[in-house]
């Protein structure tokens, strides 16, 4: 979901319309808009496009004060009445929310029975009616002494927006960032945070509110991050930030992502620029973090002294999705290079099974978006019993980076495609900086370090080579788009690029993609291999290349379409398999460069089949509710 809001000396609803395209990739199902009028507040809202959204905008939509939001449904249908904003019976109090409210139904039980009316079935109605009773009844009025203000008009004391949104959150059990507008206080945005991420944009005599910066950045780069129960009133002349007890105060940081950032630039999709773009991000990645003198990495943002760094004896990666087997992959090289014993784990599993948390260990949260509502939780429990935990994560000043006690930031530039490609690839390079960074203040011989130093190094020009292969990566893709099923199968360093690469395919092509361990196999999946079920094999030229091969001829012996990531000089024998051949680096870091091609190859077959690449059914970009 998303959440934009306006307040300045310009007509709102084409810069909040503009701000809620810039939030379409983050994954949608309706949308809407409430403008506030000279005395009154109008909304438009319906389900498909925000482009809809705008052709079918009433004229006299007039107004230079507004809120909208892009939804992703959780309580309800798509529908037009469940769209927000989410307006009160008096048609005076406007709401847009993202996030969820945990005791809604009841909530709304309590409301009904006093009266109200509800439009949508959606949690977030209840905060537009509780919101508006407040205003409506006065502070006192709801205080409970006196339940009936109306008949003794000296003890009605009107109530700010501000105190109203309190007095509300205050009966909310949930998480939330929301915008308020209200016709009775027309110079104002009143906004809160719980769980939830609200942003202020400051402008020049105008203000911005969005839950993302990309809707923010065309109009300023100087942003206001809230914290948890953190509240803001936003007027056009500036804001103030507070919570239930006290004013707080903020620093304004300058977000470096400019709205160029977010244009396709003459790609068909964003994936693909995305994709193309890696060689560049792996540099912004490695910029004045290799030290080649000592063949280490600075990492200063880790802000961990040596003794302790030296001092764990476990790591523990976190994420979901494709960070978590990027996480997977750190884990791997993390132990090869480090010889710390590290794995990783879905933090959406994490969170729920009490697991141990020791102090020796170095728990390491990694996240495209950093808002990523599981893998925040899984960070809130682990500080919350005394874990140690870093973040490795693309979006600056966002949830889960400000959580964690330090960290890597990715340096990907925006990632607008649903598919994570670039922002992926620089968490494979960050882990390799961390994995370097530890090794070097524990055993990793000054050589190997600069060996591995060498080697990232030459990433930007290995992606870069596996980029011009895209012709015949598309035409395999092709081919591999017709099967209903596929596997994905590596071993070791691979096992997590196969799993990407089967999780890519799955997520914008819609075809079935298992991905298995190739030494396992024998002991199940070798029963489903046929001349429909193609197998996309990751061989890299490592110590394992023979048993990897073997395991090739038991797929061919039956008959099993091969497809082969590889190595130059891999010998494949006798197996008919078409060879995707990139190019070599430090055995460490082969997954890295291996996994390129896969992307493309989901790219395509996804295009092949006509889907929405950047948008596939049924998926966010990030997902910020449980
Ligand atoms: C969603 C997306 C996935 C992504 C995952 C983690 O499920 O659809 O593509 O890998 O979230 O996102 P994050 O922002 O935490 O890396």
């Amino acid at each position: 979901c998303g959440i934009v809001g306006y307040v300045g000396a310009k007509s709102a609803a084409p810069i909040l319309i503009d701000g809620l395209a810039r939030l379409e990739y983050r994954g949608y199902d309706s949308a809407g808009v409430a403008v506030l009028g000279s005395t009154s507040l109008r909304v438009h809202r319906d389900t498909g496009r925000v482009r809809d959204l705008e052709a079918t905008l009433p004229k006299r939509f007039a107004g230079k004060l507004g809120i909208g939001h892009t939804r992703w449904a959780t309580h309800g249908a798509p529908t037009p009445e469940n769209a927000h904003p989410h307006v009160s019976m008096d048609g005076r109090v406007a709401v847009v929310h993202n996030g969820i409210i945990d005791n809604a139904a009841a909530l709304r039980a309590a409301l009904q029975a006093d009266g109200v009316t509800f439009s949508s079935e959606t949690d977030t109605e209840v905060l537009a009616h509780l919101i508006a009773r407040v205003l409506a009844k006065g502070a006192d009025g709801i205080s409970g002494t006196d339940g009936d203000s109306g008949a003794d008009g000296a003890r009605h004391r009107p109530s700010t927006l501000e105190d109203a949104v309190l007095t509300a959150l205050d009966q909310v059990e949930g998480t939330y960032g929301i915008a308020v507008a209200s016709a009775d206080h027309p110079d104002r945005i009143v906004v809160a945070r719980n769980g939830s991420p609200i942003i202020l944009g400051i402008g020049e005599r105008e203000m911005h509110v969005a839950s993302d910066a990309a809707a923010l950045v065309r109009y300023t780069r100087q942003v206001v991050h809230l914290d948890d129960g953190e509240l803001a009133t936003v007027r056009a002349d500036g804001y103030q930030t507070f919570t239930r007890h006290a004013r707080t105060t903020k620093t304004a940081i300058t977000v470096d992502w400019t709205a160029d950032d977010y244009q396709a630039d003459g790609h068909e999709h964003f994936m693909h620029k995305e994709i193309v773009e890696q060689p560049e991000a792996v540099h912004r990645c490695l910029r004045g973090r290799l030290d080649e003198r000592f063949a280490t990495a600075h990492l200063g943002g880790l802000n961990m002294d040596p003794r302790e760094a030296r001092e764990f004896r476990r790591v523990k990666i976190l994420g979901c999705g494709s960070a978590y087997y990027a996480g997977q992959l750190g884990a791997q090289f993390i132990e090869e290079v480090a010889r710390i014993p590290a794995d990783a784990e879905p933090a959406s599993e994490f969170r729920y099974r009490n697991p141990v948390i020791e102090k020796d260990t170095l728990y390491v949260a990694v996240s495209q978006s950093g808002e990523t509502f599981d893998t925040l939780v899984a960070v809130q429990e682990l500080k919350r019993k005394g874990g140690r935990v870093v973040g490795l994560v693309n979006v600056v000043g966002s949830s889960i980076a400000r959580e964690c006690d330090g960290g890597i930031y990715l340096h990907a530039g925006p990632e607008v495609a649903v598919a994570s490609t670039k922002a992926l690839t620089n968490m494979g390079v960050a882990f390799a900086l961390l994995g370097i960074h530890l090794g070097r203040i524990r055993d990793l011989s000054p050589a190997d370090g600069a060996r591995l130093i060498a080697g990232l190094q030459r990433l930007p020009e290995q992606i870069e080579a596996v980029l011009k292969d895209e012709e015949r990566l598309a035409s395999i893709a092709r081919r591999l788009s017709a099967a209903e099923s596929l596997f994905y199968i590596g071993r070791t360093r691979g096992y997590p690029v196969a799993r990407e690469g089967a999780q890519k395919l799955k997520e914008i092509s819609y075809r079935h993609a298992e991905a298995y361990q190739t030494s396992e196999l024998k002991h199940g999946p070798l029963a489903l291999i046929s001349p429909d079920v193609p197998t996309v094999a990751i061989v890299p030229d490592d110590d394992l290349v023979e048993r990897n091969t073997g395991a090739l001829h038991e797929i061919a012996a039956r008959s099993g379409p091969l497809y082969v990531v590889t190595h130059p000089g891999v010998e494949l024998g006798d197996v008919s398999a078409e060879p995707i051949t990139v190019p070599k680096n430090e055995t460490e870091l082969d997954p890295i460069v291996l996994t390129i091609p896969l992307q493309l190859l989901a790219y395509h077959a996804s295009r092949e089949l006509g889907h929405d690449v950047d948008k596939p059914r049924n998926l966010a970009k990030s997902v910020t509710v449980e």
